[in-house]
């Protein structure tokens, strides 16, 4: 398999992990961590050891070794550098996103590098840490790419100003598993010899963790949350039990280097490590700008002058951010303007307070109000980072007695108000590169509300043009989303029932949509409802379906009433992130190759191994000779195995005498296998996956049979 150049700078993630201080801990102990360094495992003065951050990316990785398609058999991982922006929370939610940046040629007989980067953000907004991630893969040099750089090392020629002696017990990567790499190699001894090892081997990313708490204990001790930067290369194996010697230069304040050499044979297990530190008062100031703030950005609010718009405005200026405080002023219908405007009192209060902001009276309505808001951010601030299409109003009528005009004032305001304001809002955010676009639907144009078929329509409406603009934005770092909310204000008067009005406050609300609208928010295209401080999203999503008929001629309604309840079927529904993935089932429905005409579909072992003559690529196997056995196990499972000898192939139930590679799963992996559903790496890496005699040959597998 050749390295996939187009998986250059494909975006790989959001990739989510949930996280404890019990994590925290386990991984801790994962790396030797005890009484000692109580502070690693003691819930109540928690300091997370900050390689912990591997723990998050794992998945990652095994994206980056899966997409650029290098040769799994020969996959090592090189290097390993992390930039830490923030100290890691004890708790919370991760999400990392990022992609491959490099693939560099050492040469044919040396191998080719990947390079990826992931950046990894806590719930809070904070951005935590930066991932650089570079594979090692033997078998794929030689395909004329650029050589890249090579950055060395150089130990000073003295001794080292610490070293720190550890012992890893013989059972560590039984315990340090646990905190998420459950490679076979670590824990598997069959597997383990299978793959040329004599029993299994330490997680080189435990030794890592080793090494990061000896660097901290002599360097910043008790003060994790001080370290910058950690690299390291991984140089050797290493067989638990064995001990380990940490050998730390200090270059200055600030920087040291260091390696790990292996006590039995005194071999370097890893070499040119690099980490770097910061002072205590610089953790303290980057804390402050850890936070979600809005310095040095321009925020549009349109409808500020009371209600949600409000709050948003006051929140945004009190973050810092420059405000338009944008209000037509007027009745709750939109009629008006009234005498006094609100959105001058709102500015008044954000002045007071400190902040800068200015009011802008134009109707969202026309586009000539639109430019008019976004002249007055350019205006008065020279540029426009944030807009927040939020002005609104409700003509409430059942459909028999709406008005043409209550029709079209309602879509004036909410739909042509959003597209008004945000056209002009997103020339200027393009030509910056970069823009945070909020919309603001409802319940109402979600799941309908009775009296309100003009309102539902166009909050709807923002949907779709929400769905079309994160497509257009997103070259340009321009991110929309879309709020739901929910809170007690003019436009809710006499609907809400009165007992939840006192609780169901616009700020409540806010701290969703500061989110979206921060730096920090990777997100784009999605509706989030939010209110009385519960948040969840929502989507559209699209079941599994049902092919009708054959493809070829039309059913008949008869036929689609017999399908009925597949063709409603939500389950294992699925959100399409564009109109061509929303597409794709459609077109596979009748494909022959694709097997996914119905859902419901069920492939068995035994068709498979029926179907693998079928499959065999004999252009594929000239010269080949090998012996797979297949032993699959649960209730569908069973033995086979397949004979190819030089563009031949047979299958015949029941094992061989003599494989030459066996490859031993349960019955529904091995389906997921087959269909697609489950990549043979990440099968590999996780164990569901195994494979005896000659690893290498069962990558002939993919090679001689066709899906
Ligand atoms: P609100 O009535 O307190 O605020 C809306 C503001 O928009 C008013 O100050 C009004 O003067 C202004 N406005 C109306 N027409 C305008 C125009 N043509 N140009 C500029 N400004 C204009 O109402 P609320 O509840 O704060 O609503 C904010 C947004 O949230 C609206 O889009 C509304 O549809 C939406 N929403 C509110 C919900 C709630 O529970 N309050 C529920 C779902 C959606």
């Amino acid at each position: 398999m050749a390295l996939n150049l187009d998986s250059i700078g494909r975006p790989i993630g959001p990739i989510v992990k949930d996280y404890t201080w019990k994590d925290a801990a386990l991984y801790a102990l994962g790396v030797g961590a005890g009484f000692d360094e109580l502070d690693y495992v003691y819930e109540k003065r928690l300091k997370v050891l900050p390689s912990f951050s591997i723990g998050a990316v794992f998945e990652f990785l095994m994206a980056v070794a899966t997409d650029s398609g290098a040769n799994l058999g020969g996959i090592l991982h090189g290097e390993q550098d992390i930039v830490f922006h923030a100290p890691i929370p004890p708790e919370g939610r991760l999400t990392t996103t990022g992609a491959i940046t490099h693939i560099f040629d050492k040469g044919a007989d040396k191998g080719a590098l990947v390079i990826a980067q992931a950046d990894t953000f806590h719930h809070s907004g904070a951005k935590l840490f930066t991932n650089i991630f570079t594979l090692f893969c033997r078998k794929d040099g030689g395909f004329g790419g650029e050589k890249g750089p090579g950055e060395e090392v150089a130990f000073p020629d003295r001794d080292p100003d610490f070293v720190e002696e550890d012992r890893p017990s013989a059972d560590q990567p039984l315990l340090y598993r646990l905190s998420g790499d459950v490679f076979a190699l670590h824990v598997d001894p069959e597997f383990a010899r299978a793959s040329g090892f004599e029993r299994p081997i330490m997680h080189g990313l435990c030794t890592h963790g080793f090494a990061c708490r000896a660097v901290i204990k002599h360097l910043i001790p008790g003060a994790p949350e001080r370290l910058t930067r950690f690299r390291v290369r991984f140089s050797k194996t290493l067989y638990p039990g064995v001990g380990i010697r940490t050998l730390i230069w200090k270059e200055g304040e600030g920087r040291a280097l260091f390696k790990v050499l292996n006590t039995e044979t005194e071999e370097v297990v890893i070499d040119h490590g690099v980490a770097e530190w910061i002072t205590a008062e610089q953790v303290l100031a980057r804390r402050a700008h850890g936070a979600i703030h809005m310095r040095g950005k321009v925020a549009v609010v349109t409808g500020a002058g009371a209600g949600l718009g409000r709050a948003y405005a006051v929140e945004l200026a009190r973050r810092g951010a420059k405000v338009v405080v944008n209000d037509l002023g007027g009745g709750a219908d939109g009629s008006g303007p009234g005498a006094e405007n609100p959105a001058d009192q709102v500015v008044a209060e954000i002045r007071e307070a400190g902040g800068e902001a200015v009011a802008c009276h134009d109707s969202v309505a026309t586009p000539e109000g639109g430019e008019a808001i976004i002249d007055a951010a350019m205006d008065a601030f020279g540029r426009v980072d944030i807009l927040i299409n939020n002005a609104g109003i409700l003509r409430d009528r059942t459909l028999l007695k709406m008005t043409d005009e209550d029709w079209t004032k309602v879509l004036a305001v909410h739909l042509d108000g959003a597209y008004n304001v945000t056209r002009p809002a997103f020339r200027h955010m393009r030509a910056q590169g970069y823009g945070r676009i909020v919309l603001t639907t409802s319940a109402a144009g979600l799941h309908g509300n009775f009296g309100q078929s003009n309102y539902s329509a166009a909050k709807l409406a923002l949907v779709g043009f929400m769905n079309t603009l994160k497509l257009e934005g997103k070259k340009y770092d321009i991110k929309v989303n879309t709020v739901a909310p929910i809170a007690a204000t003019r436009l809710t008067e006499g609907i809400l029932p009165p007992d939840l009005e006192g609780k169901l406050l616009p700020e409540h609300v806010v701290p969703l949509v500061l989110y979206l609208a921060a730096e920090q928010c990777p997100h784009s295209g999605g509706i989030y409802n939010a209110g009385m401080g519960f948040f969840s999203r929502s989507a559209v999503v699209t079941g599994p379906g049902a092919a009708v008929g054959d493809g070829q001629s039309p059913p008949t309604p008869e036929d689609v009433a017999a399908r009925m309840s597949a063709i409603r079927s939500l389950a294992k529904a699925k959100e399409h992130g564009d109109l061509n993935a929303a597409l794709l089932p459609v077109l596979e429905a009748f494909d022959p190759d694709s097997a996914k005409g119905e859902g419901e579909a069920g492939l068995s072992v035994a068709d498979v191994f029926e179907q693998m003559p079928g499959a065999f690529k004999a252009d594929a196997a000239a010269g080949v000779d090998v012996v797979f056995q297949f032993d699959i196990s649960g209730s569908g499972g069973g033995t086979w195995h397949v004979l190819v000898s030089d563009q031949t192939c047979e299958v015949k139930a029941g094992p061989h005498q003599s494989p030459t590679t066996t490859i031993a799963m349960a019955d529904e992996d091995f389906i997921a296998l087959m269909e697609g559903r489950l990549n043979a790496m990440r099968a590999y890496t996780s164990g569901k996956l195994k494979i005896g005699g000659d690893l290498m040959k069962s990558q002939l597998v993919e090679k001689l049979f066709s899906r």
